[in-house]
């Protein structure tokens, strides 16, 4: 096994993390599998029957963790000190680790993802292909899954609106996740058949990505008032814990995988635009200000030359980025390159929320006016979001990549406003969803990043994924289908890991709880890594 790249302490410390909580996780399924053994002899002739309810009840605590509804093992692994947590962890205490055995399960599994990200991207034990465009195949394959979605998937929802209780859906969550979903396939697909013709089109999915960032954080904050620091810290795991590894173990930097730093980013300014002064969040005149005064940073931070750089300049370490494919550009350019693209369609993201509860309200209106007015009302509204939108493709969008990227900012609303309008100028439209393409929507985030090391391959730490995983070499679209399998189902599973960890470690309502967590960790981060740093040196110092 060759393995490119260097071993660095990043993924030393790892391993010496996950190793013992592996051993410990074995050890804790040992002791129970003997418990159940124990308990099953004793009431031998009725052991089927407790079997089966030892298994029920299993099922119901997993899934009800991993639904992030119970607090059970939150509540036991902080019902008492850390300190004395750790000393029975190292002590190997049956009785903790009993206890913790869903815990320690699901942190073995997540280094164990890890590991096998490890395996395909920076090892040759499995091959590697090039990407080749086939615009035939391509449209193929999303037709395809369209249609299969379509036949299978298709949901009408009965939800009623949050504000007068009928039955009008306006950016409703089913459709925000249908949304993602299907524009996150095409992003993928382009991203695996190298389908550079579509260039444009990605920058407007990943425009209406933050738009939707804007939009719900928004409505999110400005309903439920939450600014709590648990609820902050949740959303920033949510975010970045997986990538935080991935960088980690693979020695990537965070701008690697952009998406994570430019949503983190425009997460934050919705919070802090509706956390500052959020008492007076009701008053209009308030939001105003609020309102324009992110669009006077934006102008500020990124139309001014200079200001971009100095004020970024402090995070260099985090947000440096060099390919190594083009090693001249400056480390910053990525970071100005990709958060400047949309920089304003977050704020129109938060506007449309602003103002959702009025058009709901209008269109309810609409929807109860007599036919004749409904019909010619609609019909404008089609034609005219028909016009610009065609407008658009033919002026903005056919231009060449870099003049497109030019206009992109300021224009990116035109697209994603159309697709509003059309998505429910019906209330059939409106009420349906393809559920199959809400569920990947959910996992947006662990696809964007597992895409990189298990579905398509970067070879080396910062580089950008050229190549194809292959599995089944000289079968290329066997191969496809076996990586795309294995690729969608470990998303699924890192999405659900990542939600269990963050309620175990995480407490909603205990601060100082979250603060002594929060400090043991990276005590023990230090700890490993400052071991692996000196376990690093001796094989130096003895050649
Ligand atoms: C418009 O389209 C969006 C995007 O799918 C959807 O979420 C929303 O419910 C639709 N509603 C209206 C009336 O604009
Ligand atoms: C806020 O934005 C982030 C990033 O897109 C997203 O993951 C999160 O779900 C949003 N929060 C809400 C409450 O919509």
């Amino acid at each position: 096994m060759l393995i490119t790249g260097p071993i660095t302490p990043g993924l030393v410390s790892f391993l010496l993390g996950i190793i013992p909580v592996f051993v410990a996780w074995i050890y804790s399924e040992f002791l129970d599998y003997k418990k159940s053994a124990s308990l099953s002899k004793v009431h031998s002739d009725n052991n089927l029957v407790e079997l089966e309810k030892e298994t029920i009840k299993e099922d119901d605590r997993a899934v009800l963790l991993e639904g992030g509804l119970t607090r059970t093992a939150s509540v036991k692994f902080h019902s008492s000190s850390i300190k004395m947590n750790l000393i029975r962890f190292m002590t190997m205490d049956d009785s903790f680790l009993l206890e913790n055995r869903a815990t320690l399960r699901t942190i073995s599994e997540f280094g164990m993802i890890l590991i096998y990200f490890y395996i395909c991207d920076r090892t040759n034990l499995l091959g590697d292909s090039t990407k080749k465009y086939d615009r035939d195949l391509f449209l193929f394959l999303y037709a395809l899954l369209v249609m299969v979605s379509g036949m299978t998937s298709l949901k009408k929802h009965n939800d009623k609106s949050a504000f007068s209780g009928k039955s009008i859906l306006y950016l409703n969550r089913h459709q925000t996740e249908e949304w993602k979903g299907w524009m996150q396939v095409l992003f993928l697909m382009y991203h695996y058949f190298a389908a550079t013709e579509i260039y444009n089109a990605i920058r407007v999915f990943i425009a209406a990505y933050v738009w939707m960032t804007g939009f719900g954080n928004f409505s999110y904050y400005y309903i439920k008032k939450d600014f709590s620091l648990a609820r902050f810290v949740q959303m920033m795991w949510r975010l970045n814990f997986f990538v935080a590894f991935c960088c980690i173990v693979l020695n990537n930097d965070y701008m690697l995988y952009y998406i994570c730093p430019m949503h983190t980013l425009f997460t934050l300014m919705v919070y802090g635009s509706l956390g500052i002064f959020n008492k007076y969040n009701e008053n209009g005149s308030v939001m105003t200000v609020k309102i324009l005064s992110c669009f006077l940073v934006v102008i500020l931070v990124w139309e001014i030359p200079g200001v971009f750089d100095i004020l970024w300049s402090p995070l260099l370490f985090l947000l440096g980025y060099t390919d190594p494919a083009k090693p001249d550009l400056p480390r910053m350019h990525e970071w100005h390159f990709r958060s400047g693209l949309d920089r304003y369609i977050w704020i129109i993201g938060m506007i449309y929320a602003y103002y959702h509860p009025n058009v709901e309200k209008w269109m309810e209106k609409l929807e109860e006016s007599e036919t004749k007015r409904k019909l010619s009302i609609k019909t404008g509204i089609v034609s005219v979001s028909l016009l610009v939108g065609y407008l658009w493709y033919e002026y903005i969008y056919k231009l060449d990549k870099v003049t497109y990227n030019k206009y992109h900012p300021y224009t990116s609303w035109i697209p994603i406003t159309v697709y509003i309008c059309l998505r429910n100028f019906t209330q059939q439209l409106r009420s349906c969803s393809l559920t199959l393409f809400a569920w990947l929507g959910k996992i947006t985030l662990e696809t964007y990043i597992s895409q990189f090391h298990i579905w398509l391959r970067s070879n080396i730490p910062n580089g950008q994924p050229k190549w194809l995983l292959s599995i089944i070499p000289e079968y290329p679209l066997l191969n496809f289908m076996l990586t795309t399998a294995i690729y969608v189902m470990i998303s699924h599973r890192l999405f659900e890991l990542t939600n269990t960890l963050k309620a175990v470690f995480i407490p909603t309502k205990d601060t100082r709880r979250l603060f002594y967590n929060f400090v043991a960790g990276a005590a023990i981060s230090l700890f490993l890594y400052f071991v692996s740093l000196i376990l690093l040196q001796i094989p130096h110092s003895s050649a």
